[in-house]
């Protein structure tokens, strides 16, 4: 998987990917990450990036023509790209299912912004697609991009040394994880639930399974996709919400969160 990042603080990045999980992918060869310094692109001897809005207004606005070069420059070093992404809050939101389509396709190019913005031609002539991580402003695309490479990099075979914590993750179904415990078994007088502790392995898949459909349906409903729930944690889903409607008290509206249910415990 190969990486070409654009950025006026290249900085940013090597903290990043020099420790943990994409420094490991690019040890091992299968993450390839370059980061290139946008102002290596400018053609002034101030290697100026910005200029003022036509129009007016307050703030600087990032120039085309340096993220052109860039691009261009990639596309003769590097290869062609796959898709080149705008990181910016008026993108789409970044969702596992984008991570997972994201990782497939082989080269990305991610641009980040800065200032008031970029050009809008860069978006319209330049990016593939623009990608925002939430709905909140940042002083950058950088964190953005960051964001992107790692969610993107864990996919690729040979980087996430246990492929099942990859596999299994509940959230590729709309599911979040269900909860995790090591030893001591008892400790301030906090407790491991029994059932991790019993042996039976039927038992304790039961139990995440039925964990992870509640903290989804107590935190986030609007991540259940039911049509994607096999039959067992579809009635697990079932029971808990007839369940949270017959004893929480009533909120207005849909999507209210389920009392509670975080303690419950069987
Ligand atoms: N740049 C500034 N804010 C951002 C966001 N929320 N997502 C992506 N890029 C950004």
């Amino acid at each position: 998987m190969k990486f070409d990042i654009v950025t006026i603080f290249p900085r940013m990045f090597e903290a990043p990917l020099g420790e943990g999980v994409v420094a490991r992918g690019i040890e091992a060869g299968v993450v390839d990450v370059a980061v290139h310094d946008l102002r290596e692109f400018t053609t002034d001897r101030h290697r100026v990036v910005d200029d003022v809005p036509y129009g007016g207004g307050p703030g600087m606005v990032m120039k085309p023509e340096p993220f052109v070069r860039a691009v261009d420059h990639i596309r003769a070093t590097r290869g062609e790209p796959a898709a080149v992404v705008l990181t910016s809050p008026q993108g789409r939101r970044l969702m596992q299912a984008d991570v997972e389509r994201l990782a497939g396709l082989g080269h990305l190019v991610v641009l980040c912004g800065r200032y008031e913005g970029i050009d809008d031609r860069v978006r319209e002539h330049v990016a593939t697609e623009e990608i925002s991580i939430g709905d909140y402003v940042l002083s950058g695309g950088e964190l953005a991009a960051l964001v992107i490479v790692d969610a993107v990099a864990r996919l690729v075979p040979g980087v996430v040394g246990d492929t099942r914590s990859v596999e299994a993750e509940s959230f590729t179904r709309g599911l979040l994880d269900y909860p995790h415990f090591t030893r001591p078994a008892a400790f301030q007088g906090w407790a491991v639930p029994e059932v991790l502790l019993s042996g039976h392995h039927g038992e304790i898949e039961r139990w995440r399974r039925r964990e992870a459909v509640r903290r989804t349906l107590a935190h986030r409903p609007d991540l259940v996709d039911v049509a994607r729930l096999d039959p067992v944690e579809r009635a697990m889903y079932d029971e808990l919400k007839e369940r949270a409607t017959s004893v929480a008290p009533k909120h207005e509206g849909a999507g209210a969160p389920i009392e509670g249910a975080d303690h419950e415990r069987d």
